[in-house]
């Protein structure tokens, strides 16, 4: 049996409301998992919400309600705005699911009991305000707090720590033997000198005097653990590492290790220091360290998101205002995959104007409008492989290169290069003209084949993208829906001779501008 490819997201935070960068992660996830699907493999796709923590304890005070029901009105927001961008994950990581909880707890327990937790009392300065140490990273030029940590004082606090720094050379050896480990290879260069500088352990407690929105230590009620060390942990808990008594079964094994999906910001430390750490602690073998596919961040007007800046832009209010295949089109078609990217309203409307609305919507329509008028839907195949044929694979063997690397934009251009030269192709030729000349009958087949059979392999090829869209143009050229991908491989899999195509109906109707108020 194929290995499973799993995949799986950062857990979005329940302090606030999804924005676009949230989005564009899950979106990211969500093609490749498509895509894989579509390549024959079974496939495990995980994403969810990360509902403990300070910031969310902080918020539901604000509104004098309890965490657990702030943490749920967010999550409400996530879980529908997935539904509308199409999300198809298998799984659904909620940190508050006492399978998880239960998880972390044990991992906590193996991990005390193998001596890789201790206690220990740590002395400086507290802000009573912002709830947490402060280094001298905090402090102004004159060496002093700011008012925004309001009042500051000296304390001795008692905590648990997680032993990272013996566990320092390991890493560095790891990340030294696999070069692959992070995709894009600069970030595993900028993680490699993380960790030679890494010193120190990792506090994974906070009194409950403190903080009470957590998962309680297994060997000391006083404390609940650090929201990193329960995040993380929703990658394996949800993947049914613990179901039962014991940890790990075929299923687990099957789906692990996963493909990380995770943003530029959460690399350093957590995914690529304590994350590996913990799994070694724990017993995980090198072979079973998960890959990391760090993207860049979706930036407005050069800055990053902030709800101070006021300039969150709502995905769901962007997917109904356009239709989700818009958005997702243009979030993948945009951004290189590993860097940044500027998010422009008008070149989201832009890119699907000239894109799907113009170069596809139009050829699937000129072409089965011809077929129709000329030939009454009826294709008739060449007797042989031409050399256009034989090309349009060739540009679905770059497509799956790209997708193989994760360069959804890369194989997203390669795709639409098919639709551009279709397009010269009918200019070119001139349709109307060969259907005016019996003796050019047969030249007009085979335009018309050729055609035909490159909106078969776009529809394929678009479908981890823009999934409604695929089905819609399935229908149009009359085939069945869900072709996987070595349809677009296989020269047996071509259209058949006799094949009737169906009626034209605009799939990618355009965006009219704005009126100017
Ligand atoms: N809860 C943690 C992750 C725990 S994973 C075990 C967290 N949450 S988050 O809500 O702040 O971010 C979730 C994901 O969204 C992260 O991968 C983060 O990098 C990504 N993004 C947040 N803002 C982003 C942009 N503006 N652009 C792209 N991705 C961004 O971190």
């Amino acid at each position: 049996m194929a290995k499973t490819f799993s995949i799986t997201t950062a857990i979005d935070y329940t302090n606030a409301a999804p924005h676009i960068g949230h989005a564009y992660e899950k979106i990211l996830a969500d093609v490749l998992a498509r895509y894989h699907r579509l390549k024959g493999e079974p496939v495990f796709f995980l994403t969810g919400v990360d509902q403990h923590g300070q910031k969310v304890q902080q918020s539901a005070q604000k509104q004098g309600i309890e965490p657990a029901e702030f943490a749920q009105a967010v999550t409400t927001k996530f879980v529908a705005l997935w539904e509308k961008l199409g999300l198809s994950h298998d799984a659904w990581a909620a940190t508050t699911d006492p399978l998880h909880k239960g998880v972390v707890q044990k991992i906590l327990q193996q991990l005390f009991d193998a001596g890789e937790i201790y206690k220990a009392a740590h002395s400086g300065f507290y802000s009573v305000r912002q709830e947490q140490f402060l280094t001298d990273k905090e402090r102004g030029p004159d060496g002093e707090f700011g008012p925004e940590w309001g009042e500051v004082n000296e304390i001795t606090e008692e905590n648990y720590y997680f032993r990272l720094a013996k566990h320092r050379d390991w890493l560095l050896g790891y990340i030294n033997s696999h070069p692959d480990y992070v995709t894009p290879s600069f970030r595993q260069a900028e993680l490699r000198n993380a960790v030679e500088r890494l010193s120190g352990d990792l506090c994974i407690s906070r009194p409950k005097a403190r903080l009470e929105w957590g998962i309680e230590l297994p060997f000391d009620a006083g404390y609940v653990t650090y929201v990193w060390f329960d995040a993380l942990i929703n990658y394996i808990s949800f993947a049914g590492y613990w179901n039962g008594s014991e940890p790990r079964n075929a299923e687990f094994e099957s789906r692990w290790p996963a493909l990380h999906v995770i943003g530029k910001d959460i690399i350093i430390p957590a995914h690529g220091v304590y994350w590996p750490i913990m799994l070694h602690a724990a017993g995980f073998t090198d072979a079973e360290i998960p890959p990391l596919l760090v993207h860049g961040y979706i930036n407005i007007a050069g800055a990053k998101m902030s709800k101070s800046l006021g300039n969150i832009v709502d995905p769901a209010v962007l997917a109904e205002k356009y239709s989700p295949g818009a958005l997702r089109y243009y979030l993948m078609r945009e951004t290189a995959t590993g860097q940044d990217m500027e998010f422009a309203e008008e070149r989201l409307v832009s890119r699907y104007n000239t894109d799907l609305a113009n170069d596809l919507g139009n050829l699937l329509n000129r072409t089965l409008n011809m077929a129709q008028r000329y030939r009454e839907g009826v294709l008739k195949r060449p007797v042989a492989d031409t050399p256009w044929l034989t090309e349009g694979r060739a540009i679905v063997e770059q497509y799956v290169a790209k997708m193989d690397q994760f360069l959804v934009h890369a194989a997203l251009e390669a795709a639409m290069g098919l639709a551009a030269k279709c397009n010269a192709y009918i200019e070119a030729q001139a349709p109307w003209k060969l259907a005016k000349d019996p003796a050019h009958a047969g030249q007009l087949d085979e335009v018309l084949y050729h055609l035909a059979e490159s909106l078969r392999l776009l529809s394929i090829l678009i479908a981890p993208v823009l999934p409604d869209a695929a089905c819609g143009m399935a229908a149009q050229l009359n085939i069945a829906p869900d072709a996987p991908l070595s349809a677009a491989l296989d020269p047996a899999a071509a259209l058949a001779d006799g094949h009737i195509l169906g009626k034209p109906t605009p799939l990618f109707p355009r965006i009219e501008a704005e009126a100017k108020p």
